[in-house]
């Protein structure tokens, strides 16, 4: 593919507004932080910012820092994930010009600033926690850049798995993540627009979890199951998050890798199950998610409890029995939505599931095994089926007069 003229000016038209936001200061410190959008006047006509009322929506996620958002960053309340492959004859050069391009709509939604051409520039105002995280599938990885990243190789079979292609592997995948759904359906609409000369869209997935502001911030997320889902969770304040997420590898520091699974509930069946069959399939409560010897959420299960009979309080075929491991490593993080579509082919008229999402430093060593035992053994999975899968490696965080991946395209 070769560059249109029009691409090329666009290009030179991001060199200057990338020093724009040079300009603006927003550094990699601000990364963790939740700073007030900016008002658009501000960056585009230079005019002092007019007040910012505090709202939810006016928070904003750095888009520029060491790692990319949408990972450590504290789940957002909705989800598209978009799975692309890449147009016949994109080169390395197009790859990294699509990069820059969404890099750039990224940094400027993410700030509550319109994209370049932005036809709905209004929709751009309330940035809501938008975060836009870009990754690479093994295509991408293996031909376009070479494969000198290690680490990203297709997940085995399990033998629970029911892959529909539909949802299988892509080329590139863009997570979007923000407090409000039209915030999410204007950044999304922009990152499809820019992307659609290099790239045409496989998938769309969205996800859900509680609204904003619907629980305090920091509550466990429920699944469509009505289970508290995400109790133990490996998150950025342990101390432990960094090396099980972040790749030491060199050249890729800073990176992760995201594995994605569309993990479809048989609700109608589940509804048939009692509270405690329903219970026991997980081994902890559906009041407050504590473990089945347990009175809080956050109790240590104690796997080895018995109740009057002799009997394990915690089935050992429980999925957390099943998911927990004695080895440390086999651990990452899970930040996963709930999804509901229309499906007139099923007996309520709709299909609704986990779109599971994890990250980790090493797929192989710290998932695999995890996914290997569930799908040998898990009282869960009478209820739930994988249908779709893939994996991505997931660039670090790009600074200011940088697009994600820059380091990976043009080394
Ligand atoms: C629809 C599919 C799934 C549902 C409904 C589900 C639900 C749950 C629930 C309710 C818990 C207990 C609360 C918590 O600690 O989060 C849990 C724990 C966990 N799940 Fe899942 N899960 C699903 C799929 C998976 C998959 C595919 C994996 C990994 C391959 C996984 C790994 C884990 C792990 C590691 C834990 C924590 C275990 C521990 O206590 O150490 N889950 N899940």
């Amino acid at each position: 593919m070769s560059s249109s003229p029009r691409r090329w000016g666009r290009r030179q038209v991001l060199q200057s507004s990338a020093a724009a936001l040079g300009g603006a200061g927003l550094g990699w410190s601000a990364a963790a932080g939740l700073l007030p959008a900016p008002a658009a006047a501000e960056e585009t006509t230079g005019a002092p910012a007019t007040t910012t009322v505090p709202s939810p929506g006016n928070e904003t996620v750095s888009f520029h820092a060491a790692h990319q958002a949408g990972i450590a960053t504290p789940p957002q309340a909705t989800l598209t994930l978009i799975g692309l492959d890449l147009r016949d004859g994109v080169t390395k050069p197009d790859l990294g010009r699509m990069l820059s391009l969404l890099s750039d709509d990224a940094a400027r939604l993410t700030r509550g600033l319109p994209a370049l051409a932005d036809t709905e520039p209004e929709l751009a105002e309330h940035p809501a926690r938008l975060s836009v995280t870009f990754g690479f599938g093994p295509r991408v990885m293996d031909q376009l850049l070479g494969g000198r990243v290690g680490g990203l190789k297709a997940l085995p079979d399990f033998k629970t798995d029911r892959l529909d292609p539909a949802w299988g592997q892509t080329d590139l995948a863009v997570q979007i993540c923000a407090e409000d759904p039209l915030t999410l359906a204007h950044a999304r609409r922009m990152i499809l627009k820019d992307s659609a000369d290099f790239a045409t869209v496989r998938w769309l997935q969205e996800g859900y979890r509680y609204a904003h502001g619907t629980v305090p911030d920091g509550t466990t997320m429920r699944n469509v199951m009505g289970q508290v889902d995400g109790t133990v969770n490996p998150v950025e304040a342990d101390p432990d998050f960094a090396s099980l997420v972040w790749s030491q590898q060199a050249g890729f520091e800073g990176g992760t890798f995201m594995v994605v699974r569309r993990m479809r509930t048989e609700l109608d069946t589940w509804d048939k199950v009692d509270r405690p069959g329903r219970e026991a399939t997980i081994g902890r409560t559906l009041d407050n998610g504590a473990p089945l010897t347990g009175t809080s959420e956050h109790d240590e299960p104690d796997f080895e409890a018995t109740d009057d009979l002799g009997f394990p309080v915690i089935d050992p075929a429980s999925h957390v029995a099943r998911a927990r491991s004695e080895d440390p490593a086999q651990r990452f993080h899970r930040r996963s939505y709930n999804y509901t579509v229309p499906d007139p082919s099923r007996p309520t008229g709709e299909d609704s599931g986990l779109v599971f999402i994890a990250f980790a430093a090493d797929l192989e060593r710290q998932f695999v095994p995890v996914q290997a035992r569930l799908a040998e053994l898990d009282r869960l999975n009478e209820w739930v089926t994988t249908i779709g899968s893939a994996v991505y490696a997931i660039p670090p965080g790009a600074a200011e007069d940088e697009y994600v991946g820059q380091g990976l395209v043009e080394r």
